[in-house]
């Protein structure tokens, strides 16, 4: 199958995300373009498509849902994964079980273009930096930790369960 991998990242950590993914799929025998979605001119050739941003203030890059919105008649009728790359894994008890059910404010503008085969929502990079000076105050007082959350593992298992559907739609 041929499948493009596409995705926008503003810091680094969800192009990461994505090349794990690409080499996990062409792993498993999948022809596998890797593309920021900005460089992606035509998705007309692709059998699958996996789609991924870095969530700022809830929501995906404006970039990656101009994507989606541009590119629905493109996607339909194809499988297409999404995942979502932010920061509930760098919380902890309660505040990072709060924090994930930003799932559903995420997902809920990219439904108005694509009916996901799934969504992941996986845990990526944080870093002072990044936040700026107040939002990383915000950030340390609600016990965010800084650090690389990606998770390559649960990816490699994701990507697993993309590589075999894939596998499956081919016989
Ligand atoms: C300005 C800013 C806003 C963010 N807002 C959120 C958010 O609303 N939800 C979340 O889960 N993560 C949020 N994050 C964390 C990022 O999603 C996380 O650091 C991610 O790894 C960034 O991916 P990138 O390195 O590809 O840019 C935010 C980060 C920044 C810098």
């Amino acid at each position: 199958m041929r499948v493009l991998v596409a995705y926008a990242s503003a810091a680094g950590s969800t192009a990461g995300v994505a090349e794990w993914i690409t080499g996990a799929l062409m792993a498993r025998g999948h022809e596998v373009v890797l593309r920021p979605v900005e460089e992606v001119t035509d998705v007309a050739g692709y059998d699958a498509f996996v789609v991924g941003s870095a969530v700022h203030d809830q929501a995906w890059l404006p970039v990656a849902a101009d994507f989606l919105a541009a590119n629905r008649r493109g996607l339909s009728g194809k499988p297409v994964w999404l995942f979502s790359v932010g920061s509930p894994g760098a919380l902890r008890g309660p505040l990072r079980r709060w924090a994930m059910l930003e799932e559903n404010d995420i997902l809920a503008e990219l439904l108005m273009d694509v009916t996901p085969v799934e969504h992941r929502l996986f845990t990526g990079v944080l870093t002072a930096a990044a936040f700026g000076k107040f939002g990383a105050l915000l950030f340390r007082a609600m016990g965010g930790r800084f650090g690389d959350f990606r998770d390559w593992a649960e990816m490699e298992k994701w990507s697993a369960s993309i590589a075999d559907a894939l596998a499956e739609q081919k016989t």
